[in-house]
């Protein structure tokens, strides 16, 4: 069965990486969420995508130079207007990892340090997935390999992933020689001959980001391991019309 992780949460219906866009994806049925990690000045982790507060919230200047305490005064409902997000905030992952004691969701966290070397963000990060016990529901994926890899060797319990955006040959080959049991293609870098292959050669892959309805069901008609979507409740419906 082709699992539907929430990008950022339900991105397409909820500000993005905020507890109400994590709520909706357990409210619609997903499987999981994804989302993306950044490190405050005081060293907190926080769920937050760019490196600058500036598109999803009503402040501005880098992550980086915020304490948690700081960042969690500004509002990050951005384009969603209405008054019902406008409570939302900047969570850290501390208290994603709390609601999901709730649930029996998985989670993909994308180190977001690519451009900012977040000194320690990975250890943090494993020290977080430990004290929850949570090593069997994450996965941690990065455009950062090298960062994935110091994740493995930190603890090869928890499975990750390499993100990438163009064509990888034989992509299944690199996932197995860096210990990654799965790949995070960009929808376009996806074709069914590699998706079916990575699978039998035993390496999951999760495209993203599929939003359209075709692209949907192209993944689901080939059994694809999972989908990353910011609209899991269309996915998700789309996915029950085909079992029944
Ligand atoms: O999970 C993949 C996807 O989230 C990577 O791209 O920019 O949406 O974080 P981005
Ligand atoms: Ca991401």
């Amino acid at each position: 069965m082709t699992l539907i992780f929430a990008h950022r949460g339900s991105a397409g219906t909820h500000p993005e990486n905020t507890m109400d866009a994590f709520f909706e994806a357990e409210r619609v049925g997903a499987d999981g969420i994804e989302l993306d990690v950044q490190l405050t000045k005081d060293g907190e982790i926080v769920v937050i995508h760019d490196e600058t507060v500036d598109r999803t919230t009503n402040g501005k200047g880098f992550v980086k130079d915020y304490t948690l305490k700081e960042i969690q005064k500004l509002q990050a409902n951005f384009k969603f207007k209405s008054k019902l997000f406008k409570k939302n905030r900047v969570p850290s992952l501390r208290e994603v990892f709390q609601w999901l004691k709730g649930n029996d969701m998985l989670c993909n966290i994308e180190l977001k340090n690519s451009i900012m070397d977040y000194q320690g963000l990975e250890a943090k990060v494993i020290g977080l997935i430990r004290e929850f016990g949570f090593e069997d529901r994450i996965i941690i994926s990065s455009f950062n390999h090298y960062s994935i890899v110091a994740c493995y060797r930190l603890e090869p319990a928890v499975e990750i992933a390499p993100l990438y955006s163009s064509g990888l040959y034989m992509p299944w080959i690199y996932a197995r020689s860096i210990r990654a049991k799965a790949i995070h293609p960009n929808l376009k870098a996806a074709p069914d001959e590699i998706i079916v292959e990575a699978m039998k050669n035993g390496i999951a892959v999760r495209p993203y980001t599929v939003n359209k309805i075709d692209q949907m069901e192209r993944l689901l008609s080939i059994d694809c391991s999972a989908i990353v979507t910011d609209f899991p409740e269309r996915a998700v419906k789309l996915r029950n019309h085909k079992k029944s």
